[in-house]
């Protein structure tokens, strides 16, 4: 098994100097949300996936990165301008993802201006590593192409590959040992009434990291070879529903494959439960909503939080149903971080 280390060096190996090119990177990269997701690996190291993935950046949600190099033995990582603790386990994996890229004469300080809840399975960890990989191309000035930032920043996680284009991005599950056909393209293809709707239901960190929760569900859930079928046929179907502007096949495949997925999980052993009484209330709400003709669909991530999925038409009676829900409009431009 190749290490990420052994990744890194192949790919940039003609680019390292001990010096970087400037004192300071910068990048941002949206969070997405997967409409048929990502849910085992078939190499553990270099996060390598069972299926390919389908996914929508979320506008101007998202991580925007600053990298200084200092002269320093350890880096400094703040989120939010607070100083992240270097013994927790979320800052030793983003370290171990600095040290994999850094020779040894000097070390990074990060901000990092995050605007989503950390770990709630609102997909911070793939904004993040995605915004450090374009930060750390602009310190170095590596001018790396899109793809290989991709493959980068699914060395510190899967989802990340998704994040470094914009859109609707499919990532492809590749067959290499090393992965470096396993990368993030965006579609050519928009649909600009497509909104999405953020209903943060709990800003709490996940209990069970996506990372354990998938090992576990490989390892143990009986129900994995199925959804590993199941996802493959609806990342055709959603698509094919993207290119036909065909939105009640796009929301229903959508949810149904978010539906598999926990159905999947609670089916590991010890069971995977990210839903909370409060989503399954909101659930209810969409499907009652729904059988009174409204063409409303959701999606839910390793987290109680759920993902309104409706077309622009509909925005005022969902905005009225649910009065806390952040509405996001992933094509239309002028939605910029702030
Ligand atoms: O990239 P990770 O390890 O955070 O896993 C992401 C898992 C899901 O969000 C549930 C699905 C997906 O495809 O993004």
């Amino acid at each position: 098994m190749l290490t990420k280390s052994a990744v890194i060096e192949k790919i940039l190996s003609n680019k390292i100097s001990s010096i970087p090119a400037r004192l300071q990177g910068e990048g941002f990269a949206a969070a997405n949300i997967a409409l048929s997701k990502y849910w085992g690996k078939r190499d553990t190291e270099l996060n390598l996936p069972m299926t390919s993935s389908v996914s929508i950046s979320l506008a101007h949600k998202g991580a925007a990165a600053e990298i200084h190099i200092i002269d320093a033995k350890c880096h400094e990582l703040f989120v939010n301008g607070i100083l992240l603790d270097a013994t927790q386990p979320h800052t030793q994996q983003l370290i171990a993802f600095l040290d994999a890229f850094q020779p040894t004469s000097y070390a990074y300080r990060v901000k990092l201006r995050i605007n989503i809840p950390v770990a709630a399975g609102l997909a911070s960890s793939a904004c993040i590593f995605a915004a450090l990989v374009k930060a750390l191309d602009q310190l170095h000035e590596w001018k790396l192409h899109a793809q290989t930032l991709s493959i980068l920043a699914r060395l510190g996680s899967g989802s990340a590959a998704r994040s470094i284009e914009t859109g609707f991005v499919e990532w492809q599950r590749g067959s290499r040992p090393d992965g470096m056909d396993s990368y993030g393209i965006p579609l050519p293809m928009e649909w600009p009434e497509l909104q999405i709707g953020l209903c943060i239901i709990t800003a709490h960190q996940k209990s069970v990291s996506s990372r354990e929760g998938m090992q576990r569900t490989v390892e143990t859930s009986p129900l994995y070879p199925t959804w590993l079928q199941k996802t493959e046929k609806d990342l055709i179907q959603i698509k094919t529903a993207i290119l036909e502007k065909n939105f009640d096949s796009f929301g229903k495949t959508a949810e149904s494959n978010a539906l598999a997925l926990h159905a999947t999980l609670q089916t590991a052993w010890p069971p995977l439960m990210y839903t909370q009484p409060e989503t399954l209330a909101m659930m209810q709400q969409i499907w009652a909503l729904r059988q009174a003709g409204l063409s409303l669909y959701f999606t839910q991530d390793a987290g109680p939080n759920l993902k309104l999925l409706f077309l622009e038409s509909d925005r005022a009676v969902v905005k009225k149903a649910f009065p806390h829900v952040e509405i996001l409009c992933p094509f239309q431009t002028e939605n910029r971080y702030s």
